[in-house]
């Protein structure tokens, strides 16, 4: 079975998707690493000489193939991954996807320091993630079988919780 995890950046899918696969014995895979190995440097540099759109396309390709695959793995995805209505179907027929919730301001703290990730290189970054979860929650919602507050929690309970729901 694939397993998908689904979010905005920062709430923690690569964390929790590496332990819940080793707590399930099964593979591991970071969607945005996959594409930087393909892009052959970071998404960031990337996004700044290419742009967002082709980004965006790589990123498609990238999720088809690994949706495609019938190994039981955890996938976890990049944040945007729900903004295209192909990927959103993709993802949900061809897994059971978990949308990791967290508020905007729990991010903001979480991420505040972070250089990596193009779309907070802005001015106001807590603004930006307010209006990029406007935009992404009911997507994330859409597309997700199980939604798991992340708010609290620590990382080892997150694990047990979307392994309950499994
Ligand atoms: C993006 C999130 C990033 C990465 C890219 C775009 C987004 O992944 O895919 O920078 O649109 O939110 P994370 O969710 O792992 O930060």
């Amino acid at each position: 079975m694939q397993i998908t995890l689904i979010g905005m950046p920062g709430c923690g899918k690569s964390t929790v998707g590496r332990q819940l696969a080793r707590r399930l014995g099964i593979a591991f895979i970071d969607s945005d690493q996959v594409i930087e190995r393909r892009i052959g440097c970071s998404i960031r540099f990337f996004f700044d000489r290419e742009g967002e759109d082709a980004f965006r396309d790589i990123e498609e390709a990238v999720l088809d193939e690994l949706t495609a695959g019938t190994t039981p793995a955890v996938l976890s995805t990049g944040g945007g991954a729900v903004l295209r209505s192909a990927n959103r179907l993709r993802l949900r027929d061809r897994g059971r996807v978990i949308y990791l919730h967290a508020a905007p301001e729990d991010i903001y703290r979480r991420l505040r320091h972070d250089t990596t990730r193009p779309l907070l290189q802005v001015q106001d970054p807590l603004q930006r993630l307010r209006s990029l979860y406007v935009q992404r929650d009911p997507l994330y919602r859409e597309t997700a079988h199980y939604v798991i507050e992340t708010g609290r929690p620590s990382v080892a309970t997150l694990v047990n919780m979307v392994t309950m729901q499994l």
